[in-house]
C-alpha cells in the first residue's frame, strides 16, 4: 500500500508496481475463478485475467448469443465454459458479473453454491448495498470483496492489450477467511487495473451511480442537448450546432483535459475563450447543484435502485430500453453526429 497525496489528501493506494502480477499469481495460485456472465465486464475481465495466467472459467446461460460470443473469444465448452450453476460449483471465487437484476434473478442458485470458504466477488456495490431490495445477503463464512474498474469492460480490454489499465476501486464487505485483503487486490491486479484505490461497498454504489446519472452520461447529454437546441433554434445550422456542442470536444478539447488537465486546456485556449469559460464556469457549477443535490438524495434513499431494478426486472425491458435508444439515436442531433463521423478525414 503506497501513500500518495492527491491534491493535499493523502490515500492509500495500489499500484502494479508494489503488487506485481508475479505476487497476485502466487496469492491466487491455488484458485479457480469463475466470471459468471459474459457480457460487458465479464469478458474484459476473464480474458484479462486468462491472458495474465490464471485459472479461469466462465460460466453463461447456454442456447444464447452471449454464449456464443464467449465460445468465439475462445473458451471451450466442458473444459473453460460451462452452464452458470456448473461454474458457481467449480469455482472457488465467483466474479458475479451478471446484469445487476439478472443477480438478483441468479441469486438463489449461487447462494447454495457458496460453501465455507470461497470468495463472492462483485464489479458494484449494488447488490448488497441495496439489499432490502436485492434480496442479496452472502453467507457469514465467504469473503465478499469487490472490484470495480472505472470504466467499460471494452475499454478494460483495450487497454489491456495496450499494456495499459483502467483505474479500479475496491473494497472488502466480509473478510471471513483473514484472506479478503490480499485476495481481492490480488484480483484488482489480475484484471488488468492501472492503480487501485480503496473504498466501501456503499460508496462505490453512491458514486457510480452519481457518476453515470451525472456527468459522465446523464448530464453530459442534457447539457449538449441543451445547447445543440439552443444554437439551432437561433438558426445556426446541423454542421455549426453539432461541431460546437460535440465534435469539438470530443476531438480535441476533452482529449487535451485527458493528457495534461482542464487548466491546461484552459491556459492553451484563447485569451477570449478562458475568460468567458471562467466567468462561465461558476455559473454553470452553481446552476446545476441542486439538481446534483437531488442526485445524490436519489441514489442515497434508494430510490435510484427501485427505479433500476422495477425496469429491468421485466420481461420486455431489451425492447423497451431499444425504444429509447432509437429516439436517441434517431433525433437530429445525433444523426447530425453519424454524418460528421462519416466525413471525418
Ligand atoms: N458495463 C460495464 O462496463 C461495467 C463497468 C463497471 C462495473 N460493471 C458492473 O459489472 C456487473 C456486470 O455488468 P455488465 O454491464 O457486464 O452486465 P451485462 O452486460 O448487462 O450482463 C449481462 C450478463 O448477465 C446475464 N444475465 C442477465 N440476466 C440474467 C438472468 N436472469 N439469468 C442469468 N443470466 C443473466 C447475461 O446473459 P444473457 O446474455 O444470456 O442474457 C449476460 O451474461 C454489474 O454489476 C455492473 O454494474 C459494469
Amino acid at each position: 500500500m503506497a501513500k500518495i497525496n492527491f491534491g493535499g489528501v493523502e490515500e492509500d493506494v495500489v499500484t502494479r508496481e508494489e503488487f506485481p502480477l508475479a505476487k497476485a499469481r502466487e496469492v491466487l495460485k491455488d484458485e479457480t475463478i469463475a466470471i459468471l456472465g459474459y457480457g460487458v465486464q465479464g469478458p474484459g475481465q476473464a480474458l484479462n485475467l486468462r491472458d495474465n495466467g490464471f485459472r479461469v472459467i466462465v460460466g453463461q446461460r447456454k442456447n444464447s448469443k452471449t454464449w456464443e460470443k464467449a465460445v468465439a473469444d475462445g473458451w471451450v465448452p466442458g473444459e473453460t465454459l460451462f452452464e452458470l450453476e456448473e461454474a458457481c460449483q467449480k469455482g472457488t471465487i465467483l466474479q458475479y458479473l451478471l446484469s445487476d437484476a439478472g443477480q438478483i434473478a441468479f441469486w438463489p442458485t449461487v447462494k447454495k453454491h457458496l460453501t465455507k470458504g470461497k470468495a463472492l466477488y462483485f464489479s458494484h456495490g449494488f447488490g448488497v448495498t441495496y439489499k432490502d431490495q436485492t434480496g442479496i445477503v452472502p453467507p457469514a463464512d465467504v469473503d465478499v470483496i469487490l472490484v470495480a474498474p472505472k470504466g467499460s469492460g471494452t475499454s478494460l480490454r483495450r487497454l489491456f492489450l495496450e499494456g495499459k489499465g483502467l483505474n479500479s476501486s475496491y473494497a472488502i464487505f466480509q473478510n471471513a477467511t483473514g484472506k479478503a485483503e490480499e485476495r481481492v487486490i490480488a484480483l484488482g491486479i489480475g484484471v488488468g487495473s492501472g492503480y487501485l484505490f480503496k473504498t466501501d461497498f456503499k460508496k462505490e454504489v453512491f458514486s457510480d451511480l452519481t457518476g453515470e446519472r451525472g456527468i459522465l452520461m446523464g448530464a453530459l447529454a442534457g447539457v449538449m442537448e441543451a445547447q445543440y437546441n439552443l444554437l439551432r433554434s437561433k438558426g445556426h445550422s446541423p454542421s455549426e450546432a453539432f461541431n460546437e456542442t460535440v465534435e469539438e470536444l470530443t476531438e480535441s478539447l476533452i482529449k487535451l483535459v485527458g493528457e495534461n488537465g482542464m487548466d491546461w486546456m484552459y491556459a492553451n485556449c484563447s485569451t477570449t475563450a478562458q475568460r468567458g469559460a471562467l466567468d462561465w464556469k461558476n455559473r454553470f457549477r452553481d446552476a446545476v447543484k441542486p439538481v446534483f443535490d437531488q442526485l445524490y438524495e436519489s441514489v442515497s434513499s434508494g430510490n435510484e435502485a427501485r427505479i433500476t431494478i422495477e425496469a429491468n426486472s421485466k420481461a420486455d425491458y431489451r425492447e423497451k430500453l431499444q425504444k429509447e435508444l432509437d429516439e436517441l439515436k434517431n433525433s437530429e442531433m445525433w444523426k447530425t453526429g453519424t454524418k460528421v463521423r462519416e466525413l471525418r478525414p
